[in-house]
């Protein structure tokens, strides 16, 4: 053969594989609204850098006359591209071949990109549409899962792991994902779950659908299981490039410092205003975080579950930070199960890969009742000090009203190596809210009055009394818990200058094989 015959030979050979499943599978693929493996590795790469992988794997099957049904790449797209000029390794099932099933082939490419990434320090992100183990290989299958869940598992605080859903992930499946660090999922034509639908319903006689089970929706408000879940693909794709601007490549790096214009001492004028008169009255803690950051850029993280405590990610003068705050929106801002495991896994993640912390504080404490005491709030209520606590990056706080009780301990106090903290006037820094305060040091004299009226007084003074000693950042001031009070409109200026100052932070925890948090 002639070198030109080679050459056409190999040309050849990439536009079959470049066809997956083939031309009517696509069609398939197209008509439910979603995308082929390599368009989305494409749509996500900046132009012109994707370099494939293993373009020329088949599988090795020859079960069930599989040995007469070969496609070129097998069941999934590998190799590595940039993002915003920065490498990345991806892997993208190809549901067109097998249905995107996981084949010995399919689980050995993959494994091959985690580990590049790994060896050079890129994150990996996975574009997960699959119809799980393939069945044609049994237990070679299952073998192929393991090998990328412990990939997972080592390359966890390493390398950041983004999963993106765009299809079917059910069975075993889903724990790679579960094991990434974030999961984005696509409403409509993705779903994730242990068992579908008609498993359920032998085993519970519950009739669910694909959607109501496991669809994006429920998995990023019911069950917090997605990070992120967008209407389509293409705006999928643009949020995954925005997420990644966000992170280093890995845990020895810093994020990358994005030039910023928004000028550092901007005064917000409306921040001196936006605490409510009346202490229960709620306010938006989102304006208050668009204020402050650079350019009004806040990119949420998990909006729509746990909404009483907001996390993600902003800029504050060109650096990345992580910004954890209570939402006095919804349920005042107090931390249950959901809030103190969602802020938990964030703090971690920022901790793990060097981004600082920014905590705007308002919260009248763990929320009270029988569901939460059997549901467990002691141990996840527990997650959220075991993070921060354990966190060595920078960690700024602001207390903008309430910071009752062991709350008050949790979010980034002073006494869990807060490096710098601050209150706004407003700031009430106690053990309780003065009404249970008053119920429970004054309950006998309440009692004593007969006259309702009489008790009513009594009641609002003593709570009054108790207002006036705690409802106030001064009592902490004096003991040095809070660095210093600031006038609301000055906090994106004091933030960022504690930012700056926290730059060549050193903290080490003590050596151990590993902590024991509490799972
Ligand atoms: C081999 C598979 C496959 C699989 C789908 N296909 N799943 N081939 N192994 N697991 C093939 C189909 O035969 C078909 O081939 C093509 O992919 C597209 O599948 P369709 O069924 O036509 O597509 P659709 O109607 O969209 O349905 C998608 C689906 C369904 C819901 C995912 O295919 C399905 O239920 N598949 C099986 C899911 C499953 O039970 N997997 C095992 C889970 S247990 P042709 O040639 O017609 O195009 C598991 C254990 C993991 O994964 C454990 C890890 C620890």
């Amino acid at each position: 053969m002639k070198m030109q015959e080679k050459i056409n030979e190999l040309l050849e050979l990439r536009t079959k594989a470049r066809l997956g499943g083939g031309e009517k599978r696509v069609e398939k693929q197209h008509s439910q609204g979603k995308y082929t493996a390599r368009e989305r590795i494409l749509m996500f790469l900046d132009e012109g850098s994707f370099e494939e992988f293993d373009m020329f794997v088949t599988h090795r099957c020859t079960n069930f006359g599989m040995d007469k049904e070969k496609f070129l790449s097998d069941g999934v797209v590998t190799g590595y591209g940039t993002v915003d000029g920065r490498l990345v390794y991806v892997f993208s099932q190809d549901f067109t071949v097998f249905g995107g099933s996981l084949s010995e082939t399919v689980s050995q490419k993959i494994c091959k990109v985690m580990d590049q990434a790994m060896k050079v320090g890129a994150p990996v992100i996975g574009f997960n549409d699959s119809g799980g183990a393939r069945i044609q290989e049994g237990v070679n299958s299952l073998s192929g899962y393991g090998e990328i869940f412990q990939r997972n598992i080592e390359a966890s605080g390493v390398i950041p792991q983004i999963s993106v859903i765009f299809g079917p992930c059910a069975g075993g499946a889903v724990y790679s994902p579960a094991l990434t660090d974030f999961i984005m999922m696509a409403k409509n034509t993705s779903y994730m779950f242990v068992t579908g639908p008609k498993v359920v319903k032998t085993v519970t006689h519950e009739d669910i659908t694909v959607e109501d089970l496991g669809g994006a929706s429920v998995h990023a408000s019911k069950s917090g299981v997605a990070h992120f879940a967008v209407d389509d693909e293409q705006q999928g794709i643009a949020l995954l490039r925005e997420l990644i601007s966000y992170l280093p490549s890995n845990n020895m790096e810093v994020p990358p410092y994005v030039p910023c214009e928004d000028p550092i001492n901007r005064l917000e004028d409306s921040l001196n205003e936006i605490i409510p008169d009346n202490p229960n009255k709620p306010y938006d803690i989102k304006e208050v975080i668009t204020a402050i950051v650079d350019n009004g850029q806040f990119l949420e993280i998990q909006p729509n579950y746990a909404p009483n405590i907001v996390i993600g990610f902003a800029r504050f003068n060109g650096m990345s930070v992580g910004v954890v705050a209570n939402q006095p929106k919804y349920l005042a801002g107090c931390l249950d199960i959901n809030a103190s495991r969602k802020g938990a896994r964030f703090v971690r993640f920022c901790d793990a890969f060097n981004i600082p912390l920014v905590t705007l504080e308002d919260v009248p404490g763990f929320l009270p009742g029988s569901g939460q005491e059997y549901g467990g709030i002691i141990l996840h209520g527990a997650k959220l000090l075991y993070a921060y606590g354990e966190a060595t990056v920078p960690k700024v706080t602001v207390i903008l009203r309430k910071a009752y009780g062991g709350a008050y301990i949790v979010m980034s106090s002073k006494h869990l190596r807060g490096d710098i903290n601050y209150a706004w006037p407003t700031a009430e820094i106690a053990v309780m809210g003065g009404k249970g305060a008053v119920e429970v040091l004054k309950s006998k004299e309440i009692k004593a009055i007969e006259d309702p009226q009489k008790q009513a007084e009594f009641i609002a003074e003593k709570e009054q009394e108790y207002r006036d000693v705690f409802a106030n950042p001064y009592v902490a001031a004096k003991y040095s818990y809070i660095d210093d009070v600031i006038e609301p409109r000055n906090t994106r200026f004091r933030v960022i200058r504690a930012l700056e100052s926290l730059k060549n932070k050193r903290l080490e925890n003590p050596a151990k094989k590993h902590d024991n948090l509490p799972l």
